[in-house]
């Protein structure tokens, strides 16, 4: 056991002068490695401004942020963008699957670019057999069930074994039954170790993480 995120009076600050938006205002929080962790809050409260400083997609404006206790407030982007190939996969409302690719190829895709040098066909294949979707190998996105179509992003995102797994608002598009199934997937990855972050408006699928943490207005209510 042990943390995964430190971040230390966090400030993100969209544009400058009059215009400026304070988007996140002094986020102190830690995250576990094996983590199930929750972000809820209203809309436009800072849920995916704080995803994306996690994901390493933007850069604090004030404050520190360490992943797995490398400080990584001001690396350069080589360095940002190596740690996301290496150690964090990322799971959106919309899929973002490649519609014209069968569920396989789009798992053998993501392998290819995160340079997977082994059988890519054969760990695509077991991917999606360990999200449950043995018998959908072949089918494109518009041939699959939202349900279904997350499963294989969620395959995609595992695809070079990340410690982090960073989810937006992944059930938005899903009817409640398919969207427990994917809470209760990203579930079981923290509990095989894995960091698990999602963001939702949902009540229902934030109490199956190990923890909420609130956001109103750039900062931590609870
Ligand atoms: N690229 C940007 N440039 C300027 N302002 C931005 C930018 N991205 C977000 N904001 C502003 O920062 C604040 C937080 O936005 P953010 O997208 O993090 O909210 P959110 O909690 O994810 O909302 P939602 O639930 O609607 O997705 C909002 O006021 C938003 O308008
Ligand atoms: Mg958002």
């Amino acid at each position: 056991m042990g943390l995964a995120y430190e971040l230390r009076g966090v400030w993100k600050v969209y544009g400058s002068g009059e215009g400026a938006v304070a988007a996140l205002r002094g986020i102190d929080l830690d995250i576990e490695d094996s983590e199930f962790l929750a972000i809820m809050g209203p809309s436009g409260s800072g849920k995916t401004t704080l995803l994306d400083l996690l994901g390493l997609l933007a850069r604090p404006t004030r404050g520190s942020l360490r992943l797995f206790g490398e400080d990584v407030t001001e690396i350069p982007d080589s360095r940002s963008t190596e740690i996301r190939r290496n150690t964090i996969g990322f799971v959106f409302q919309t899929f973002n699957l490649v519609p014209w690719l069968s569920a396989l190829d789009n798992v053998e895709l993501a392998l290819a670019i995160g340079g997977y040098r082994g059988d890519r066909r054969e760990r695509a294949r077991r991917l999606l057999e360990s999200v449950g979707l043995g018998g959908r190998l072949n089918h494109r996105p518009s041939q699959m069930s939202g349900g279904e179509q997350q499963r294989v992003a969620i395959a995609r995102a595992l695809a070079n074994d990340p410690r982090i797994i960073l989810a937006d608002e992944p059930t938005g598009n899903l009817d409640s039954e398919s969207g427990r199934k994917i809470v209760g997937l990203l579930r079981d990855l923290s509990r095989s170790g894995r960091c698990v972050v999602m963001v939702t408006h949902d009540e229902e699928m934030a109490a199956l993480a190990d923890r909420i943490v609130r956001l109103r207005d750039g900062v931590i209510v609870g």
